[in-house]
């Protein structure tokens, strides 16, 4: 099942909660003179996520397709969405665009982003953080909203369980618990513990965002830099060397 829900002005939640997995899959959908969707969902998602964004906007008239790094539920459903969208573009970093998306996801050559470049899409901009590695993949980057200071954060403060779609409260016990139970299985290493890890999220917190949009879980809403700083010591705690 499918909701939506408005987590900040003219930006949507579109979540779908998979029981099999106790996990939610949420993409994001700002809506302005060139609309912009962040994370495609995976294609098996794809007619339930275009039928829920439908009731929000002509799924023809997004422009912007955005995502942090290369996997099914980052960008798995590019294609159709672009045939969908003729006129969209992916958006994801240059090392993405150069690497994986232009040759084998996009339909036509997406915009590569570098560190600190702004896409405007109207009343809203994007600045564009370059975060190899974090959550995980070389080409991985977000997007900090800066009118509104939300931080579309992809697997950053991922949540297991059909949880609310916005929290005020603390969401850093479930994040760990998250890390912790997937150590102990197929799923084991989830984020790698690198040199970068703890000053990308240093940096991430230095936005001072007020809501937090990640893929997996509630949109935590209050002081996103110390929810950032402290992620930081949980991914530590659980990932970093031993
Ligand atoms: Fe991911
Ligand atoms: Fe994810």
């Amino acid at each position: 099942m499918t909701t939506v829900s408005e987590i900040a002005p003219d930006m949507f939640q579109i979540s779908t909660f998979v029981p099999d997995l106790n996990l939610q899959f949420n993409q994001f959908l700002v809506r302005d003179d060139e609309s912009l969707l962040f994370h495609t969902g995976p294609r098996a998602m794809f007619t339930e996520i275009r039928d829920a964004l439908s009731t929000l906007l002509d799924p023809a008239v997004v422009k912007w397709i955005g995502f942090s790094h290369f996997e099914a539920d980052e960008c798995g459903s590019l294609r159709e969405w672009q045939q969908l969208a003729t006129k969209s573009m992916a958006v994801c970093s240059m090392v993405g665009k150069l690497v994986s998306i232009d040759d084998c996801m996009a339909v036509r050559p997406a915009l590569g982003m570098k560190e600190g470049e702004v896409l405007k899409t109207g009343k809203y901009r994007f600045q564009f953080l370059h975060t190899p590695h974090v959550p995980h993949c070389w080409e991985a980057g977000l997007l900090f909203e800066e009118t509104q200071r939300t931080l579309l954060c992809s697997d950053l403060f991922h949540q297991n369980g059909d949880v609310e779609p916005v929290t005020h409260s603390d969401v850093l016990g479930r994040c760990r618990q998250v890390l912790v139970d997937y150590q102990q299985g197929p799923l084991a290493n989830y984020m790698p513990y690198s040199t970068l890890t703890e000053p990308t999220l240093h940096r991430l917190a230095a936005l001072q965002p007020k809501t937090l949009a990640t893929m997996h879980g509630s949109v935590f809403v209050g002081d996103g830099a110390r929810a950032l700083c402290d992620l930081a010591i949980v991914v530590k705690e659980v990932l970093g060397p031993k």
